[in-house]
């Protein structure tokens, strides 16, 4: 009764997995913010080094992995593929359910897979310092992580509530050498227009891509990251799909279910996407994205462009939004907290590839709490959706009596936002379903556009 299943270090994929080619349509144009017509990649180098925007429009299957971010990949990679004997048991269920554990990267998720890369791509191109934005704090721990690697400084914009909520990320940050800013800011002028409106803002992940876009904008030596969304961050994320389809193997199993959470899209894309291609080749597979009820972006949004940002800085891309100024409610999964998702989960739904659920956090909780009881390790509040999704599954199964086997991303731990459990144990949780009145509101101000 096989529990955990380990890869070598000499099986780390040599290669990323691109899923455009496999788009069942052509992908859609990336509009520059301003003139509302396609950028060019020239429009793009102010924010990005050239062999990240190279990626970002590749149309080959398979992209290389340079040794320099293997090497440090080592440090984590491959991730462990466990099978949840005791979650089934506790369950009663007859599925048979593995998760993917990518918590045990030094900033504790699946965050790094991209960080390293992407602040390998600027470190060859030049860059001296990165600008970005954070949640939860989970990625700009991670930027802070991989950027000293390479010798890069950092600024990280990280939403106040957070800043205020997490020290502990904010310390992480700093202890990899990171410059850590509350957003709104009076750095930047996004940041001052914010803070003239309303002082007191406690501020969202939109206006922290705007304050750390504008810094990279405004600086010669200086490019923007972004943790999630974009094309090139769901491909780097793919080492999570391609490391378990090679375990499932050495287990013996195929999923009828892959299940993410889902917040910008990223580690649903890496540990869904190498499946898409299996799906499209005719193979049974159902591709699963779970979302918060607070922002139901994927289920309750509307498919078309809009900017990434609040203000109006970054390109406008056709993707599922809530509308560029939706203020979420400040549930505890910061991570799920972005108005809009990856165009290319995004165009995956639209297209029927992939299924979307939106599911409230005290479910979430409570699956939380029932793994970490059965499995030992307690997951990070965004990674609980994925929890949730698998445990319903595998419910489900039980009331049909049918086999199904179930795959999971675990993308990160909780330990630094015990805050969270403190107030679910407390009963202090409640759930909140973003009505739909004002996701029309919100969308009433999206941008004109001729395409
Ligand atoms: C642990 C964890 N899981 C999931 C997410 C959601 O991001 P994405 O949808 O890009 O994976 C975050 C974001 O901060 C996170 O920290």
């Amino acid at each position: 009764m096989q529990t955990k299943y380990l890869l070598g270090e000499d099986q780390i994929p040599t290669h990323w997995y691109n899923v455009i080619p496999d788009l069942p349509g052509p992908m859609n144009p990336v509009l520059h913010p301003a003139t509302g017509k396609p950028v060019t990649p020239d429009d793009l180098l102010p924010l990005f080094p050239m062999g990240l925007i190279e990626q970002e429009v590749s149309q080959e299957r398979w992209v290389k992995i340079p040794d320099e971010v293997r090497e440090i990949n080592r440090l984590w990679r491959p991730s462990p593929l466990f099978r949840a004997h005791r979650l089934e048991r506790a369950l009663g269920t007859p599925a048979r359910i593995y998760y993917k554990y990518e918590g045990v990267s030094p900033a504790g998720s699946h965050k790094p897979n991209t960080a390293v890369p992407q602040a390998y791509y600027n470190k060859l191109a030049g860059t001296k310092r990165i600008a970005t934005e954070t949640g939860a704090g989970q990625w700009g721990s991670s930027m802070a992580l991989a950027a000293q690697m390479f010798g890069l400084q950092v600024t990280v914009y990280m939403v106040k509530v957070s800043f205020e909520q997490k020290p502990y990320r904010k310390s992480m940050m700093q202890l990899w050498g990171a410059e850590v800013i509350a957003s709104p800011s009076p750095r930047t002028g996004a940041g001052r227009a914010i803070l003239a409106q309303d002082p007191a803002s406690q501020g969202s992940l939109g206006i922290a891509i705007s304050e750390a876009v504008e810094d990279a904008a405004t600086h010669e030596d200086t490019r923007y990251a972004l943790g999630s969304v974009l094309n090139h961050v769901c491909m780097h994320q793919t080492v999570i799909g391609l490391e378990a389809k090679q375990q499932l193997k050495l287990a013996g199993d195929s999923p009828d279910v892959v299940i993410g959470c889902h917040g910008g899209g990223s580690n649903f894309a890496g540990i869904a996407f190498p499946f898409v291609a299996d799906k499209a080749a005719g193979k049974q597979v159902r591709l699963l994205a779970v979302e918060p009820s607070s922002c139901p972006t994927l289920t309750k949004g509307e498919f078309t462009f809009d900017y990434g940002d609040t203000a109006k800085m970054a390109p406008i891309v056709k993707m599922y939004t809530l509308g560029h100024d939706f203020m979420p409610p400040g549930i505890h999964a910061g991570g799920l907290r972005y108005h809009g998702a990856s165009p290319l989960v995004s165009q995956l739904v639209n297209a029927g590839v992939i299924e979307a659920k939106a599911v409230g956090q005290t479910g979430c909780f409570e699956a939380a709490v029932q793994f970490a009881r059965a499995e030992g390790i307690i997951p990070a509040p965004e990674s609980s959706h994925a929890i949730r999704g698998a445990i319903d599954e595998a419910l489900q199964a039980k009331q049909e009596g049918k086999e199904k086997v179930i795959l999971f991303n675990l993308s990160g731990h909780g330990h630094v936002d015990m805050a969270a459990y403190d107030a679910y144990l407390a009963g202090e949780l409640d759930d909140y379903e973003y009505p739909a009145a004002k996701v029309q509101e919100s969308l009433r101000k999206l941008p004109q556009v001729a395409i």
